[in-house]
């Protein structure tokens, strides 16, 4: 199964989310799980984990120019302390991009899908940011499933709002997944059009353990429902059956299990996203948004409430 995590701006905790959802995974005895850094601005694992650079994303792109064997991929990755596979890509912009590019055109494909297909396989895909023309998204577009990241702030919603439409139909399984402080959820769904597939709280504490740092003072932690509950509950989705086929309107396109089919509200209905239609941005909300953290996953609360263009 290959599930790809991004965003479309800032950084709203896809490499931590995509850590997270490998330490939670259900049934790690039967599975592998890969952590894999597609991200073509750079890698961040290897230096959150103390991992040497190589083998990484850049080893396994020159490997791909020489085989087909999605079996190699395996030499390309090392082991994080929850016993997840990771592929770390490079630090550096241009050289992951580089690699990413030259594995996105490899002969048979970007193998890493390969890989994925193979029983009892998972591969957390962490894309980034997906701009117009990412490397990353000829793994994407592979994926089973895709989660696009958004924060909820005004400006996090008028960015995802541009690009809602595009990304709900890469995969069969698109999902939006809503992190941290701002709009309420039900606001952000409304004014979106779509339900989300969860919400992953403010959680500076598990986020720093998961991604290697220091974690906060322990006066600051959670001691329940923070991110790793919402990423065991996101897991279990994730990796769960599939939705029986009679469930299913005619409309919403099959694929992975679990997660709902992005789906765009209508008046008097609703119905699939359907391919050629255009995502509206979302209109200033008219409640305050929730604040309890002035910091919350690399973005300032100084642009909340901002109006976006009509
Ligand atoms: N749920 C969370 N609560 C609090 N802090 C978080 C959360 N998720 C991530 N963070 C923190 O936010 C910072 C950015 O997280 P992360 O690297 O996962 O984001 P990203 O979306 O991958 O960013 P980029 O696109 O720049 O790679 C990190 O310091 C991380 O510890
Ligand atoms: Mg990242």
């Amino acid at each position: 199964m290959l599930i790809a995590l991004c965003s479309v701006k800032g950084s709203p905790g896809v490499t931590t989310l995509a850590v997270a959802l490998a330490v939670k995974w259900p049934q790690t005895e039967s599975t592998r799980r890969l952590v894999a850094e597609v991200d073509p601005s750079g890698g961040d694992l290897a230096m959150r984990f103390g991992l040497p650079a190589s083998p990484g994303l850049v080893s396994l792109a020159a490997a791909a120019r020489r085989t087909r064997d999605p079996a190699v991929a395996w030499e390309h990755t090392q082991t994080l302390p929850s016993g997840a596979s990771v592929l770390v890509a490079p630090p550096g912009g241009a050289h992951a991009r580089a690699a990413l590019s030259t594995l996105a055109t490899a002969p048979d494909g970007p193998l890493l899908p390969a890989v994925a297909q193979e029983p009892g396989v998972v591969v957390l895909a962490d894309c980034g940011r997906v701009d117009p023309g990412s490397p990353a998204e000829a793994i994407a577009r592979r994926a089973d499933a895709l989660v696009l990241v958004t924060g909820t702030q005004g400006d996090d919603l008028a960015h995802t709002a541009v690009r809602l439409g595009e990304l709900a139909r890469w995969t069969p399984r698109p999902g939006l997944l809503l992190a941290g402080d701002g709009y309420p959820t039900a606001d952000v769904e409304r004014e979106l059009g779509i339900p989300a597939i969860g919400r992953i709280p403010h959680d500076p504490a598990a986020a720093a353990t998961l991604t290697g740092h220091r974690p906060p003072p322990a006066r600051r932690r959670r001691t329940g429902g923070g991110l790793a509950h919402h990423a065991a509950t996101l897991a279990r989705t994730l990796a769960g059956p599939t939705a029986p086929a009679a469930s299913r309107s005619a409309t919403t396109p099959a694929g992975v299990p679990g997660v709902p089919a992005q789906q765009v509200r209508q008046p008097g209905g609703t119905v699939s996203t359907p391919p050629g239609q255009g995502p509206h941005p979302p209109r200033l909300m008219p409640t305050p948004p929730q604040v309890s953290d002035p910091h919350r996953n690399g973005h300032q609360p100084s642009t909340a409430g901002k109006e976006p263009p009509a």
